[in-house]
């Protein structure tokens, strides 16, 4: 079976068309004026890695467009028994689930289980693999600080092998011609000398904005006075993450042409 019409599993195989419509779609939305594009569907938030960001924000994404939510965590459920993933799959189909939205800690979990279970499937992060949603609410908050792609010099810093956010990240903006420059470390150490302080921000252009997925690690990846500095954008990335989730939820049940 392919994936259920409307799953969202990578950025790998969006073309730039399709990311430019979600993204103008999540410019018209907004949790605080409720739109009941999902009303009365249930939405399953599937999450075998903890999460504070992308879980609360599909969430409130969920709740601000109509559905019903549904969280099932590993701790606590029956995956803790040793319920397969598909098992659990069938479970929520069998519950009732329009939307699936899941996390899990093994790149492909999200594809195994759209592939056998006929609902959308929103990938919200899986292994080392890709992170879509993240990388599309960063794409928002670029385009809401820069107003367009073209020109623009993207520094992605930290450890890239293993970050998914990154990965999706390229993906994303190589379909718009950005120039991506990749900086860490080539193998891991202990000592991480990517750190951003305030004296290395200064070599990047005035306008140059600091984003972070999330969670940021205080003292290692940024100092404070960056974190909580003019040129951060972490906590309106945050922010954006709803609009972008009403978006790829919209779009999950057809509601974006
Ligand atoms: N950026 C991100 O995925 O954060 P969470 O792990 O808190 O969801």
């Amino acid at each position: 079976m392919s994936a259920a019409r409307g799953s969202l599993l990578g950025i790998e195989h969006l073309d730039a068309a399709e990311i430019l419509k979600i993204l103008k779609f999540a410019r018209r939305m907004n949790p605080d004026k409720p739109r009941p594009l999902l009303k009365g569907k249930r939405v399953v938030l599937l999450f075998y890695e903890s999460s504070t960001r992308t879980r609360s924000s599909f969430e409130i994404a969920a709740k601000a467009l109509g559905a019903h939510t549904v969280l099932i965590q590993a701790a606590g459920s029956s995956i803790e028994k040793g319920e397969s993933l598909l098992d659990t799959g069938y479970t929520v189909r069998a519950l009732g689930a329009d939307v699936i939205v899941i996390r899990h800690p093994n790149a492909g979990a999200p594809h195994v289980m759209a592939r056998h279970i006929d609902v959308p499937v929103i990938n919200a992060g899986d292994g080392l693999h890709e992170h879509p949603s993240q990388a599309l609410l960063d794409a928002y908050t670029i385009l809401r600080n820069k107003k367009k792609f073209q020109g623009l010099q993207v520094a992605i810093i930290g450890d890239i092998f293993h970050s998914r956010v990154a990965r999706s990240a390229c993906h994303l903006l190589s379909r718009f011609g950005v120039k991506i420059i990749l900086c860490g470390p080539p193998e891991l150490v202990p000592e991480m000398r990517y750190q951003m302080t305030a004296a290395r921000l200064k070599m990047a252009k005035k306008d140059a904005i600091v984003m972070h997925p999330g969670p940021i690690i205080r003292g290692l990846e940024l100092t404070d006075d960056v974190a909580d500095g003019a040129q951060a954008r972490i906590l309106e990335e945050v922010r954006n993450g709803v609009p972008v989730r009403m978006a790829i939820l919209a779009r999950a049940v057809g509601k974006i042409r």
